[in-house]
């Protein structure tokens, strides 16, 4: 899911989960239960609350088992960005297989905002595996962009600066490794009166877990920690839901007002998952 806001208004892309459940055998050990890939979904709004479908945007394929978006595999966590340079929207997404083990991110491009998005490829960024993903353009003048990945079997976050475009991983930079041995997985990165925060959750395949949240003053580090964001009645599983992306509500300001977007993910029935939606501050989190 990722959000983009131009002429007022607010894209918002998701996985679809639709069709039956089921849990394959080789994930059985660890309650990875799937549906079969459909595609991604977007939706515009200008408001929030009324929401327009504006299709699947990236279908799977259902006749080349070679493919990455083949009806067996896994794409997840898709988010875009505008690069203004190119004038394209760019979606990166955690590509896999149906059994996790190929752990890559996929790229893929449109010239529209409501696509279709043209799928260009996948990879492992810097050789290094990669699960779930999100991706933060930052307000300097050159609108620099990073890739957050669960890295290291989850156990490692690494960050990585993109290109130019926004379409490739710059090789020709140093990735930072941040969170070592935290397990982190749902990353979200905003900005807020020149500090970076992110949130995540920790690694509980769908079960929901307590959220976890850092600060720093460069997105390279040094990060501290700051703990569960969350506070209240349900707040040891994040109201049970799993972080996905936080929404600045003050346009490029980014003076503390975000809503955080979670999903409340039905592991039995994956179609069924809903969001949640909170306010909040970085001023309270930071704390
Ligand atoms: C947790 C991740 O955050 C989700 O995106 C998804 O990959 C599930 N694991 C699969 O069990």
């Amino acid at each position: 899911m990722a959000i983009n806001a131009h002429g007022g208004g607010i894209l918002h892309f998701n996985e679809i989960k639709s069709g039956e459940t089921y849990l394959p055998e080789a994930n059985q050990e660890w309650g990875g239960t799937r549906v079969n890939l459909t595609g991604i979904s977007c939706y515009s709004s200008q408001d929030l609350l009324n929401w327009k479908f504006r299709g699947n945007v990236l279908h799977s394929v259902e006749d080349n088992s070679e493919h990455d978006l083949y009806w067996e595999n896994v794409a997840e966590r898709p988010k875009v960005i505008f690069n203004a340079m190119t004038g394209m929207f760019v979606m990166w997404l955690h590509i896999d297989s149906m059994d996790y083990s190929k752990a890559r991110v996929g790229v893929a491009s449109s010239s529209s905002p409501i696509g279709p998005f043209d799928y260009l490829s996948s990879f492992r960024p810097n050789n290094q595996m990669a699960r779930d993903l999100t991706v933060f353009v930052d307000d300097d003048d050159e609108a620099t962009a990073y890739l957050l990945t669960s890295s290291e079997d989850n156990a490692v976050m690494h960050i990585s600066q993109l290109s130019d475009d926004y379409l490739a991983v710059r090789t020709d930079l140093p990735f930072h490794r941040v969170f070592i041995g935290r397990y982190m997985e749902a990353p979200t990165l905003f900005k807020s009166q020149g500090f970076y925060y992110f949130i995540g959750s920790g690694c509980t395949a769908w079960e929901p877990n307590a959220a976890r949240s850092a600060v720093a003053k460069s997105i390279d580090g040094p990060w501290r920690e700051l703990g569960n964001p969350a506070i209240g009645p349900d707040s040891n599983n994040t109201f049970s839901s799993q972080s996905t992306f936080v929404l600045p509500m003050d346009g490029s300001n980014r003076q503390g007002r975000f809503i955080f977007m979670a999903d409340r993910w039905v592991k039995d029935d994956l179609a069924s998952s809903r969001y949640v939606w909170l306010h909040l501050s970085s001023t309270k989190i930071a704390q």
